[in-house]
């Protein structure tokens, strides 16, 4: 304790190490967002119902807005802006791109981070695994058809089976979708 009102904590974020002392109350979505300037995880209903803050916690993702910043104290947190390496996008940033993953936008950050799991722990997943570990995470403009084959189309590329450049969105991997649905 640094005081009566503040605790100290020490996490990496991104790689990048930051020491804050912060109200014991502050979720950690509210320090990344307010206290280093991370405005990419987003806060959508703040009671862990729509996955918007998701971000990684020690390689496990977590409702950053229920997570209490002190809890993440001593921990390596993974948020959107970690994924693009430099000017190279990250393969999910760049199939959800090419696959239209999305729309407004909103929920694409904890998507993304959500996916980044999804990937690290099955890197050949189903269309009905995926759909099934992305309904923790609410999109209201997609219908989650795009998203799926987006993540889809993200594990062909870190697999190295990406599809040729030019070859038509949606249509390629739907089909792939649909062969690996059977
Ligand atoms: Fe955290 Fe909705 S803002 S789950
Ligand atoms: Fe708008 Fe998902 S793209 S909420």
């Amino acid at each position: 304790m640094t005081g009566s009102s503040t605790v100290h904590v020490s996490l990496q974020v991104n790689g990048v190490r930051h020491e804050r002392d912060v109200d014991p109350r502050l979720t950690l979505v509210d320090l990344l967002r307010d206290g280093l300037g991370l405005n990419g995880t987003h806060i959508g209903c703040e009671q862990g119902v729509c996955g918007a803050c998701t971000v990684l916690v020690d390689s496990t993702s977590v409702l950053s807005c229920l997570m209490l910043a002190v809890q993440a104290d001593g921990c390596e947190v993974s948020t959107v802006e970690g994924l693009a390496d430099g000017p190279d996008l990250h393969p999910l940033q760049e199939a959800f791109w090419e696959k239209q993953g999305l729309q407004c936008g909103f929920c694409t950050p904890g998507m993304l981070i959500r996916a980044k799991e999804i990937l690290a722990n099955d890197p050949n997943p189903t269309p009905a695994s995926v759909r099934e570990q992305i309904s923790g995470n609410l999109c209201r403009c997609t219908g989650y058809q795009f998203i799926v084959e987006s993540i889809l189309d993200a594990a062909d590329r870190m697999s190295g089976d990406a599809e040729p450049a030019g070859e038509p969105a949606h249509q390629s991997s739907g089909q792939a979708a649909e062969e690996r649905d059977r």
